[in-house]
């Protein structure tokens, strides 16, 4: 893929959205739309990525990171003008240029491939990616010639009545060779309904001067999904979600009802874990090997789950570690905390991790147990074996020695606010 540069439209409105966060930022499965194009394309082995940005540019450019160009189209003139940014940063590419949407988060590696081959392989001026869709609406149409070979692409809003009812889409993601690409984009005008100059032009442009236009039509037509609106966003993300759920099951997990499950899509997940329903998994949890989660749980940033341990029922674990074997299954919250192995965490045990300025960690060291509704305000360390009382409060730095029996509230009047 050394001849291959990816170009990432991401600079559009997305006025569809009616959000203050550009569109390609709102997040699937836990990371903004255009990381999941990026990811894709990086996975194939391209080295050169040009991402184009306007709306919010600094923004967007924040969160995406290094490792990418960027190319800025200070005013949203269309797609065709998106990909014309980029004019300078390709010059002198003579290889494959893929062009795709910030907005198109399902598409996969092997799709990717698959259309770059076809292109390759035929020696192809431009390579559509499309989908058949019963219901084309809002889309591109592929209008093809008697003969069947591709001609040109009609956006919606210029389709005739007869063009309208073509149920082969345009997905927004192309192959181009690089130097015909560009060597036509100033020729695009904007003589068409939405004012704009149309990448999609460029396809008839090619065919009028006799060059090889195909498309690969995607096996799976949700892979060309573009989010446009909020519904858009939750048909990607349900999507999603079955992909995740899937790759666990075939590595070993049980995931007793994926439609009732949320699992990001960076979270580990050991084999023989069960996942009860109603559960949610977000990224930077780590689950290890035969554990049990949920029903109702919630795992966010940085909870490391041990093998073999259990968070069960409304609780939620954030940048903590449970150690093997230990258990917390009812009413929980333990943030900012590490907690040894074989530890019992009674129902209602919070942990008190902010002080309304700083947080600050729960050391619960092995064998502990932590009698029901037990308030520990940290920082404190509850020492090896010991044990708490019920409605007991642990205050900070008051640390419960090893094998200690700590019972009942120290709450008393330490001063008066001011
Ligand atoms: C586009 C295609 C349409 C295709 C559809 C697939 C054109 C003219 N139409 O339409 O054939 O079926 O995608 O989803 O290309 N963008 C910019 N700058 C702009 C405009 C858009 O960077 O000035 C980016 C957007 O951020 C987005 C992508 O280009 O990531 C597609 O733009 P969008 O406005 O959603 O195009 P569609 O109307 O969906
Ligand atoms: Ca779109």
């Amino acid at each position: 893929m050394k001849n291959t540069v990816a170009i990432i439209l991401a600079a559009g409105q997305g006025v569809r959205m009616k959000s203050r966060l550009p569109k390609v930022l709102h997040t699937v499965s836990g990371i903004p739309a255009v990381v999941h194009v990026i990811r894709a394309v990086r996975s194939m082995g391209i080295g050169r990525i040009i991402v184009v940005v306007g709306r919010d540019a600094e923004t967007v450019k924040q969160k995406i990171g290094d490792g990418v160009e960027y190319a800025l189209q200070a005013e949203q003139l269309g797609t065709g003008h998106a990909v014309m940014q980029a004019a300078q940063q390709m010059s002198g590419c003579d290889g494959h240029a893929l062009v795709l949407c910030g907005d198109a988060p399902l598409i996969t590696v092997e799709t990717l491939r698959a259309m770059i081959d076809k292109h390759v392989s035929g020696n192809l001026a431009c390579t559509i990616l499309t989908a058949i869709f019963k219901d084309p609406t809002g889309y591109g149409r592929i209008i093809r010639h008697q003969n069947g070979k591709v001609h040109r692409i009609v956006e919606e809003k210029d389709a005739s009545f007869v063009e309208k009812a073509v149920e082969e889409v345009n997905s927004g993601a192309y192959c181009f060779a690089a130097r015909e690409l560009f060597s036509l984009l100033g020729q695009l005008d904007r003589n068409n309904k939405q004012k704009e100059y149309y990448l999609t032009d460029i396809v008839g442009m090619l065919t009028d001067q006799k060059q090889t236009v195909d498309s690969y039509v995607a096996r799976d037509q949700r892979e060309i999904l573009g989010i446009n609106t909020r519904m858009d966003l939750a048909r990607a993300e349900k999507i999603l979600q079955e992909r995740i759920a899937l790759r666990h099951m075939s590595e070993g997990v049980t995931i007793v009802d994926p439609s009732a499950t949320y699992i990001g899509c960076d979270v580990v997940i050991g084999a023989d874990t069960v996942v009860e329903p109603f559960t949610v998994i977000e990224n930077g949890a780590t689950v290890g090997e035969g554990c049990v989660v949920g029903p109702f749980a919630h795992l966010r940033n940085g909870a490391v789950l041990a093998p073999g341990a259990e968070i069960g029922n409304f609780v939620e674990v954030k940048k903590s570690k449970i150690g093997t074997r230990s258990k917390a299954k009812h009413l929980s919250y333990i943030g900012d905390a590490i907690i040894g192995e074989r530890v019992n965490i009674g129902a209602g045990t919070i942990t008190a991790n902010y002080d309304g300025r700083n947080k600050h960690q729960t050391v619960i060291e092995d064998g502990a147990s932590i009698g029901s509704n037990t308030t520990i305000v940290a920082p404190v360390t509850i020492g090896r074996g010991a044990v708490t009382g019920a409605g007991a409060v642990v205050t900070r730095n008051h640390n419960v020695p090893a094998n200690a029996v700590v019972a009942g509230v120290p709450a008393k009047i330490i001063k008066m606010k001011e």
